[in-house]
């Protein structure tokens, strides 16, 4: 056996040849079954695509680059999970195209800040950050609250995610405008139906002005809804891995 295993080790194309073959049978076994998977993703109770308020604000997030301080993705390490709570479920970005996972933490994660402060302490600190963390480096976005939030592309905006993946319905599509105006005005007449198809969603004015719906409705909508979807009080992985 081991007299054998000399002639490759002598012969540098024989074992190059023989770390590929070796390389390939790995590589097989790992992809292969990729592709007969339907997802690799376990479906997890809670988990909606997000409302079209909620799509508006992530639009504004994504446009002001909050992601270039932010990250959001709760990493199973015992530091982290104290910090932040349960760590990140990959069912909880499954509908975020490009997902927000991010790569730097000036500022801290935001994976779970949902339901962490009030939607006026939210208001105060994009208006200027320093009115409320005397410290902070976050620059100030007061621009969010008096910019009235462009609603006639939300229709198209959930088309698009559709195309990727997203199962937004065409009933939620032909009532985009409709269910973003209803999210933040809690007597509208479509307030039942709005619920029936994001189940579970927070209805309120967001920024203190009924009169307009603008950025700052759409973006505080977003950051409140982040990492709330999962009860994490009942849920149960599918697999043990620990
Ligand atoms: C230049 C980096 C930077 C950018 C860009 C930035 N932030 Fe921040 N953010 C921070 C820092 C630093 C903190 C911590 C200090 C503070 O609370 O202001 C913070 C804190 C926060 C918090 C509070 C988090 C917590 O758990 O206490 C929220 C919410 C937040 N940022 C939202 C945003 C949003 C929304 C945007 C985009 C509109 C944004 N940030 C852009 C740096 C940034």
């Amino acid at each position: 056996m081991f007299d054998k295993h000399e002639i490759l080790e002598k012969n540098s194309l024989l074992l190059t040849v023989g770390i590929l073959i070796t390389v390939a049978i790995g590589g097989i076994v790992e992809i292969a079954p990729l592709f007969y998977l339907e997802s690799t993703i376990e479906k997890v109770e809670g988990v909606r695509p997000y409302s079209p308020l909620e799509l508006a604000g992530r639009n504004v997030y994504v446009r002001e680059g909050c992601y270039v301080c932010h990250s959001q993705q709760v990493r199973p390490l015992r530091d982290e999970v104290e910090r932040y709570g349960h760590y990140s479920l990959a069912a909880e970005s499954m509908y975020d195209h490009p997902f927000q996972w991010g790569s730097k933490r000036s500022g801290p994660d935001l994976a779970r800040v949902g339901g962490k402060y009030s939607d006026e302490w939210h208001r105060q600190h994009l208006i200027n950050p320093r009115n409320l963390v005397p410290e902070s480096i976050m620059p100030p976005y007061a621009m969010l609250d008096s910019t009235p939030l462009n609603t006639h592309q939300i229709a198209a905006d959930l088309k698009t995610n559709r195309v990727v993946g997203v199962p937004y319905t065409d009933e939620m599509i032909e009532n985009a405008e409709a269910d973003l105006a209803a999210q933040v005005d809690p007597f509208s007449a479509n307030y039942d139906a709005f619920i029936a198809r994001y189940p579970g969603a927070q209805v309120r004015d967001f920024d203190g002005n009924p009169r307009v719906i603008t950025e700052m409705d759409a973006i505080i909508a977003y950051l409140q809804v982040l990492g709330t979807m999962v009860d994490f009080t009942t849920y149960e992985p599918e697999a043990d891995y620990r």
